[in-house]
């Protein structure tokens, strides 16, 4: 079998919760553990995508930290995965550049993350003004650095959410188009793989019917990695759920009670139809003292080793410098490549 490279990015926009943990990290972590020994695995830490949107300067900075000193306490071992921050790596911009200028504009108007935040400017803006100038232009092409991303190292397996499947298609596109434009003996990129991970939805506490997200204004609603034990079984105690009789898994008309099976399920790698048998018979009130019991045992040491590693600078700049020194060799060579093809 040939081997893999496996890469995934995520934004550095505060403590994880629960929902990106579960959804979206602890699969990187297995990902880690299964990966076979040629394969190589690299997961960046995407500090110009926050660009996107307006950012304060020191939350910004120690969100880059501490997104590191996530990624080291969940796990992510860096003598086996090259982490690393993008913005420590020039030819994220150098490639995702030469990459817009073979993107055509209407492939990006056709993203949904732009058709969603194009809708959401134009309900809030005035009748007369309602159009993409109230919108900045990285936003439009964030999809483009995002290829870059991926392709400068060659990646054949992008685990993502599916949210981002879309992005992962335009990257394919994008590798074919310079494949074919810029002809040499062989394709400089082959084209990845989007792969589906196994994500949990998880769901918010006090409106189980959208997802358990940062933006929400209300911090009730989800479990952060820094939780405290008591912060963990006030939230799960004050989960909204439902009034029926005992406990059934049942997404549909059931969303908080069955959230709280989900993330037991999920914080103890069970099956949820497994685990709602067991509670079968139960109240909600011991279903919330277990998921709460649960959940604390799940970050318990997560959460040690990040309060023990996050305000080591000296070790975490370290670990950062020779994510970014490995990550600038990978990334050279496929620049060669594409800067002689090109002619400059
Ligand atoms: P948020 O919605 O809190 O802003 P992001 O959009 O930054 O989170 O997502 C970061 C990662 O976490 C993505 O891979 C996303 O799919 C995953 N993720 C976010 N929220 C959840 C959730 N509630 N359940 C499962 N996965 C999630
Ligand atoms: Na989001």
């Amino acid at each position: 079998l040939p081997s893999r490279v496996i890469l995934s990015g995520i934004q550095p926009t505060g403590i994880p919760h629960l929902g990106n943990y579960l959804g979206a990290l602890s699969n990187w972590v297995k990902l880690q553990k299964s990966a076979a020994p040629g394969d190589e695995l690299l997961f960046s830490i995407v500090g110009w995508h926050a660009l996107t949107l307006p950012q304060d300067p020191a939350a910004l900075l120690a969100a880059r930290n501490d997104m590191l000193a996530v990624l080291l306490a969940i796990g992510i071992d860096p003598g086996r995965s090259i982490i690393f921050h993008q913005d420590h790596n020039p030819h994220h911009t150098e490639l995702g550049w030469i990459l817009s200028c073979i993107t055509p504009m209407g492939k990006l108007r056709r993203m949904t993350t732009w058709k969603s935040r194009l809708a959401a400017a134009r309900n809030s803006g005035s009748e007369d003004e309602v159009d993409e100038s109230m919108l900045n232009a990285g936003l439009f092409t964030y999809p483009v650095l995002q290829a870059a991303d991926v392709l400068l190292y060659k990646a054949t397996h992008v685990p993502v959410g599916e949210d981002q499947q879309q992005h992962i298609e335009l990257t394919r596109d994008l590798a074919d188009i310079f494949n074919r434009t810029f002809k040499g003996t062989s394709p400089v990129f082959p084209l990845p793989i989007y792969v589906n991970t196994p994500s949990k939805r998880i769901l918010s506490l006090k409106d189980p019917t959208s997802k358990m997200s940062k933006s929400s204004p209300d911090l009730q609603s989800r479990i952060l990695l820094t939780d405290t034990a008591l912060q963990i079984q006030s939230k799960i105690r004050a989960a909204v759920t439902d009034s029926i009789h005992g406990i059934t898994y049942d997404p549909e008309g059931r969303p908080g009670t069955s959230n709280l099976l989900t993330i037991l399920a999920a914080c103890t790698d069970r099956d949820v139809t497994q685990v709602s048998k067991m509670y079968e018979n139960q109240g909600h009130g011991t279903l919330k003292r277990d998921v709460a019991e649960v959940v604390e045992e799940f970050l318990k040491d997560p959460r040690a080793e990040f309060e023990r590693i996050r305000h080591e600078r000296a070790y975490l700049d370290e670990v950062a410098r020779r994510g970014a020194a490995r990550a600038i060799e990978h990334s050279e060579r496929t620049m060669v490549e594409v800067r002689t093809r090109l002619g400059l």
